[in-house]
């Protein structure tokens, strides 16, 4: 019988992605999907550190899986993404029943540290290998029944954003070649996908190592792919989002008109302790440099509440800044100190209740935000890409818009995959309902 894996992610898209290339590496291996943790041979937890919360939830989950360790010995209970490269040796010091701890940058090895770990236990490898860009990629296992795949075009941050952990975990930016990416997007196009989203923390900074072709040369390249209707990519950084880059997404029509620009704070001395290199002038810049090409263009960002020292004052121009910009979506968090950054040194006296009560703040302004723009929306007609049945309504499909806006519509002889015409006639604060005007532009659903 062959031996079995599970794997738990948490996190981003990277996160979710490199799920989907160990899934395969696994497979490769002989290995075949579980039905859950309790009765897998491996279990690979693959984690996040952005916050304590992220990190919290890993040593629940350990807690969870202790007991059947217990009872299956031989089961081995592997950490591996963020956490695993920032605590490294140290989860065992609390979790001594976990066998592997591997970063995200080592998962190359996994073939390697799963025989080493036939005769011993306790295999700890952070190292950083430059060549994990590379890793799995031509066997990745897919979630099934996906329009989009996601591809990684660049891994690592050369940032020093004194609050983030990141650049401790992910190692230094790795970019992969132009051909190299071409290549998957052809395989992925004859798969039957329609969509593909370049992944990488900071891919504004993407550059061929071999062409030293840029982000737009990628863009436009992608989009000559045969069967790619749609391209996507994340995330962007205000600083290194150039006019080259604008210019290259508002020409190339396979482009997704939406963007995610984490902002951060709207505070030029809040930015400034963050080191985030913009001020809130040069960020403004870019979105009207974005709105002044692509009208249409749909803006998301992350904001940290509460980052140390943050004054009433200061929050108030974060809130000013986001009712100036109007995002569609705003991924808002608490501020949380990371062990070793800069910003866990700097001294905070700001009650934790009154951040807080800013985090609600930003937070009912938003859903305010977002609401009238998507009763403005009403009226206005979308292609759509359906990406399955709606989650409300089992007799309903959802899919999205290019600006990223999930909308719920009846339809007749249509499947995953399809490219639809949308009215939209009500919208809520976090999705839209339309009717199907214009049935399939073409199918071909991803296997
Ligand atoms: N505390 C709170 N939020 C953080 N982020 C990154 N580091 C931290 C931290 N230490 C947020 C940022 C980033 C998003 C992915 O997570 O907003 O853009
Ligand atoms: Fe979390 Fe950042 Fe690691 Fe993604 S890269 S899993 S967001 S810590």
């Amino acid at each position: 019988m062959s031996k079995s894996y599970w794997i738990e992610t948490w996190g981003c898209q990277m996160n979710e992605h490199d799920s989907e290339k160990m899934a395969g590496t696994l497979e490769g291996l002989g290995y075949a999907p579980a039905d859950s943790s309790l009765d897998a041979d491996v279990v690979l937890l693959n984690t996040c550190a952005i916050r304590e919360k992220a990190e919290d939830r890993v040593y629940q989950a350990l807690g969870e899986l202790a007991a059947v360790k217990k009872r299956r010995p031989e089961m081995i209970i592997g950490v591996c993404g963020c956490v695993a490269q920032m605590s490294g040796e140290s989860i065992r010091q609390r979790a001594p029943m976990v066998d592997l701890v591997m970063g995200p940058r080592a998962s190359i090895k996994l073939p390697d540290l799963l025989a080493r770990l036939q005769d011993e236990r306790g295999i700890v490898d952070t190292t950083l290998y430059q060549e994990s860009i590379l890793a799995g990629t031509e066997t990745v296992r897919r979630m099934p029944g996906r329009v989009k795949a996601f591809v990684t075009i660049m891994e690592g941050c050369n940032k020093t954003c004194t609050y983030c952990i990141v650049p401790t975990t992910r190692g230094r930016e790795d970019s992969r070649t132009l051909s190299i990416l071409l290549d998957e997007v052809r395989r992925l196009a004859a798969e039957g996908y329609r969509e593909v989203e370049f992944l990488g923390q900071n891919v504004n900074a993407w550059r061929c190592p071999e062409t030293k072709a840029g982000l737009g040369d990628l863009l436009r390249a992608a989009s000559r792919v045969e069967g790619i209707a749609r391209i996507r990519f994340t995330t962007s950084h205000p600083l290194h989002l150039s006019d080259a880059i604008i210019t290259a997404m508002a020409t190339t029509p396979e482009v997704c008109r939406y963007m995610h620009l984490p902002v951060q704070s709207g505070s030029d001395r809040v930015l400034n302790a963050m080191r985030r290199g913009y001020d809130r002038s040069k960020f403004l810049n870019r979105v009207a440099k974005l709105r002044h090409e692509m009208p249409d263009i749909v803006l998301s960002t992350d904001v940290i509440v509460g980052f140390p020292g943050e004054t009433d004052a200061e929050f108030e121009e974060t809130i000013s800044l986001v009712k100036q910009v109007e995002f569609e979506n705003i991924f808002s968090f608490l501020y949380s100190a990371r062990p070793g950054t800069m910003a866990s040194m700097m001294p905070d006296s700001v009650p934790a209740d009154r951040k807080t009560e800013r985090l609600m703040e930003l937070q009912s302004l938003q859903r305010e935000i977002q609401l009238r723009r998507h009763v403005a929306m009403v009226g206005s007609r979308h292609p759509v890409l359906v990406e399955g049945k709606s989650r409300r309504d089992a007799a309903e499909w959802a899919g999205r818009t290019t600006s990223n806006k999930v909308v719920n519509f009846a339809g007749e002889s249509i499947g995953v995959g399809d490219i639809v015409e949308v009215r939209i006639i009500a919208g809520g604060p976090n999705s839209l309902r339309g009717e199907m005007i214009e049935g399939p532009s073409s199918a071909s659903p991803a296997a």
